[in-house]
């Protein structure tokens, strides 16, 4: 937590530590899956980046498929009813299907998430979360794979935006001092 990048931001989680966790959870999911296949379900737009490096380290045959979900209420944090923008686009009846979130932090979007994946009777349904958030939980649920679990922090970078800046930033950054949330 002690770098700064040229754009004054503090860095949590540099690209090598995301990569080699990254590796980790990829080794367990993979043992996991004793061979099967997985379709590997990204929440639009944060996870995307998390997504195109978590598949690579899968060693098993899987196929990508993006939702999109609102939030209501206001500020950068989910807090109240949450909306699908974007369905999937196959069935996931009888597959494996691995929900892949960048943050599981009120976990309202990703209790939801479960909620209408189990109606189409996925075979296995499990979560990877590349951050944790414990502190801030609205609704009882886990990740079954997490990256990192941290403190009630603001993050940007790798996928993760404050007011859509930032997703590119190849490290897991915390707001510079002052800024506001
Ligand atoms: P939840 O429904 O509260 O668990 O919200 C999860 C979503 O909130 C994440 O997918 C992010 O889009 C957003 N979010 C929560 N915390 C942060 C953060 O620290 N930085 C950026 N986005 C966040």
């Amino acid at each position: 937590m002690s770098t700064i990048t040229d754009q004054d931001l503090e860095v949590l989680y540099t690209r090598q530590q995301i990569a080699e966790r990254i590796a980790e959870m990829g080794a367990e999911i993979t043992r996991d899956l004793n061979g099967e296949k997985v379709v590997l379900v990204g929440v639009l737009k944060g996870a995307a980046i998390f997504l195109a490096d978590l598949a690579r380290t899968l060693q098993v045959d899987a196929t990508f498929d993006f939702v999109a979900v609102s939030s209501y209420g206001k500020g950068q944090r989910s807090s109240g009813a949450v909306k699908l923008i974007k369905d999937l686009d196959e069935p996931i009846e009888g597959k494996n299907v691995l929900i892949v979130e960048d943050i599981l932090d009120t976990g309202l979007t990703l209790a939801y998430l479960r909620k209408i994946f189990l109606q189409h009777r996925p075979k296995t349904l499990r979560i990877a979360a590349l951050l944790d958030k414990p502190s801030r939980r609205m609704e009882k649920i886990d990740a079954d794979y997490v990256g990192f679990s941290i403190p009630n922090l603001f993050v940007i970078g790798y996928g993760m935006d404050y007011a859509e800046r930032y997703r590119n930033l190849p490290d897991i950054c915390l707001m510079a001092p002052g800024h506001p949330e």
